[in-house]
């Protein structure tokens, strides 16, 4: 069959549960990953053909994008920071937003005399999103990751070895944390912030498919995770030293008075490309 054709079909058939220009861009997602192929090469060549055996591929992608499992877990990878990541059901998919934390943090610290070794820790690395491609672009720096899943930690160091960076991994439960064992220049942290009352907001893909261990706090208790953090923080942040969140967007009052609280200086809080306030920086 037609490839050009069989895009008319595989638009169509996601209708109901995708607008055309979403089911287009899953279409050339997956052309590329499978058969390494650009739309400019579809364009270029009206003849390409599907195989019988490509036709069942696409048809089992059909069926699980009509489930609405993310496209991200289908093809087992997806882009963050201009770097190549495996997702699996284990991790949360990196998010564009997490990309602006990332920005931010290389931007304070990618000028920084380079004699100087940079120790760097993320918390609840997941795919190891933030942690890799700090150690990508910041390379004085040592970076340290944490996180609860064992899974999500396995998926984390392949991507390290992947992207060529070296990132101590490390497994631990940080609500059970007295102390680091290191001190750091920088922790950051993206870690679970939407709250039960928040899940109707959430869509199916995410609220289906996504670890929930990654995303959810208890209503009354939406802070958890900061306030363990920025307390882990008071003791274990070198002088000077940052501490980068990324927050839960209806939160950014609370944050601020959090941070406050507990004496951190030069408090920022920044909107990201949704105009939603969502990253947080604060100093000791
Ligand atoms: C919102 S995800 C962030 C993943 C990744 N850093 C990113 O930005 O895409 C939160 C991560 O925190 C981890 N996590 C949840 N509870 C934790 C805990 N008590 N201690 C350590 N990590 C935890 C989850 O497994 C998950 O990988």
């Amino acid at each position: 069959m037609r490839i050009k054709q069989y895009r008319t079909q595989f638009i169509q058939e996601l209708s109901p549960f995708y607008d055309a220009y979403e089911a287009e861009s899953f279409f050339y997602l997956i052309l590329e990953s499978k058969h390494k192929l650009r739309q400019i090469d579809l364009a270029l060549n009206h003849e390409l053909n599907f195989s019988i055996a490509d036709l069942v591929y696409w048809s089992s992608i059909l069926e699980e994008l009509k489930k609405e499992v993310p496209i991200q877990y289908l093809l087992g990878k997806t882009n963050f920071y201009g770097m190549d990541f495996e997702v699996n059901e284990n991790v949360l998919i990196p998010r564009p937003e997490t990309e602006e934390l990332v920005e931010w943090i290389i931007n304070e610290n990618g000028g920084i005399d380079k004699s100087k070794r940079l120790k760097i820790l993320d918390i609840g690395t997941g795919s190891g999103c933030i942690a890799i491609s700090l150690a990508k672009n910041l390379p004085n720096a040592e970076v340290y990751a944490i996180d609860i899943s064992k899974k999500a930690l396995e998926t984390a160091r392949r991507n390290a070895i992947n992207n060529n960076v070296e990132v101590t991994f490390m497994f631990k439960n940080i609500l059970e944390l007295e102390k680091l064992d290191l001190n750091f220049d920088i922790i950051v942290s993206n870690p679970p912030y939407v709250r039960n009352l928040e899940k109707e907001e959430i869509k199916k893909n995410v609220l289906d498919y996504e670890p929930h261990l990654a995303l959810f706090v208890e209503d009354n208790n939406a802070l958890i995770f900061y306030k363990k953090i920025a307390a882990l923080a008071q003791k274990n942040l070198l002088e000077n030293g940052q501490l980068f969140f990324e927050i839960n967007q209806y939160l950014g009052k609370e944050m601020n008075s959090l941070l406050e609280s507990m004496n951190f200086r030069n408090i920022e809080l920044r909107r990201d490309i949704y105009d939603n306030d969502r990253m947080m920086k604060g100093s000791l």
